[in-house]
């Protein structure tokens, strides 16, 4: 497991966008940026289940969060000027932008891969990622220093028979990662990053591997140090690097 122990006021006063935040990954990534002092904006596109995380931070006695539904797959640019806009008035900036949510698609050969399916996974895991994280980057220039950390995985890295769109979706984001990361080279106040969860105990993993018994799989708690690691300060220096969660 990535090695680090984030102190208790790690990030206090900072203000963390989370995508995918109503489930998985990105729900205890929200909890864990809650626990340490962040106020949290709950992006996702079952408001149910962001309103639950939004009582269990509370609970917890973490900073109020906010909540923004959306609906990756279908939210225009509009929707994220939308956002932007609301960020701008509410907080004045962003410190932290955690691309986290994402879809499956099917696994099956190339050759029979449904198109539409593609085109599905292709806007969640892809074009959304972009729309969004281009809308936020001038409130994250409004930061003192802010971070920027994609989700990979294994498969976006090493291309694996019958992972499909998945799988390239996760190649672009580490060429996302990359690109943007050397445009922000120097120049500004943004580190830029990619996180591989690596297998963990999720919907996600459960549809992916039906038979796998999944009590053998990380939780979601321990992979938490490495995007504590990236979004704090601790995390100075890491930029357009893609790290292992469980490396
Ligand atoms: N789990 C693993 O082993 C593993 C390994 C490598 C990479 N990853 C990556 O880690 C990230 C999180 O995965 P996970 O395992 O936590 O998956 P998960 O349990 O299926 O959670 C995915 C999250 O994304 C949200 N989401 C899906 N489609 C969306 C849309 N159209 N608009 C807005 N939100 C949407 C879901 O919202 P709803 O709950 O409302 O559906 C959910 O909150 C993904 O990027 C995944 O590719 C996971």
């Amino acid at each position: 497991m990535f090695d680090y122990q984030a102190p208790d006021n790690l990030l206090n006063d900072r203000i963390i966008l989370v995508t995918g935040a109503g489930a998985g990954i990105g729900r205890a990534a929200a909890k864990a940026f809650a626990a340490k002092g962040a106020t949290v904006i709950l992006a996702g596109r079952t408001v149910a289940k962001l309103e639950e995380v939004y009582d269990e931070i509370e609970e917890d006695g973490g900073p109020q969060p906010a909540i923004f539904p959306l609906n990756m797959e279908g939210a225009s640019a509009h929707d994220y000027e939308n956002l932007a806009a609301t960020l701008e008035k509410e907080f004045g900036r962003l410190d932290g932008l955690l691309n986290n949510a994402g879809i499956l698609g099917v696994r099956t050969p190339i050759e029979s891969y449904d198109p539409s399916i593609w085109d599905q996974v292709i806007q969640v895991n892809l074009n959304a990622q972009f729309y969004l994280t281009q809308a936020m980057i001038p409130l994250l220039r409004q930061a003192e220093e802010a971070s920027i950390v994609f989700t990979s995985s294994g498969v976006g890295r090493t291309g694996k028979a019958y992972w499909g769109a998945y799988a390239v979706s996760k190649f672009a984001i580490e060429g996302l990662t990359q690109v943007l990361a050397d445009e922000l080279e120097n120049t500004s106040n943004i580190r830029v990053n990619a996180i591989n969860p690596g297998a963990t105990r999720t919907n996600m993993r459960a549809n992916a591997y039906p038979a796998e018994d999944p009590n053998r799989l990380a939780t979601v708690e321990a992979i938490m140090p490495a995007y504590l690691y990236l979004m704090g300060p601790d995390g100075r220096g890491t930029h357009g690097q893609s790290i292992d969660a469980q490396g």
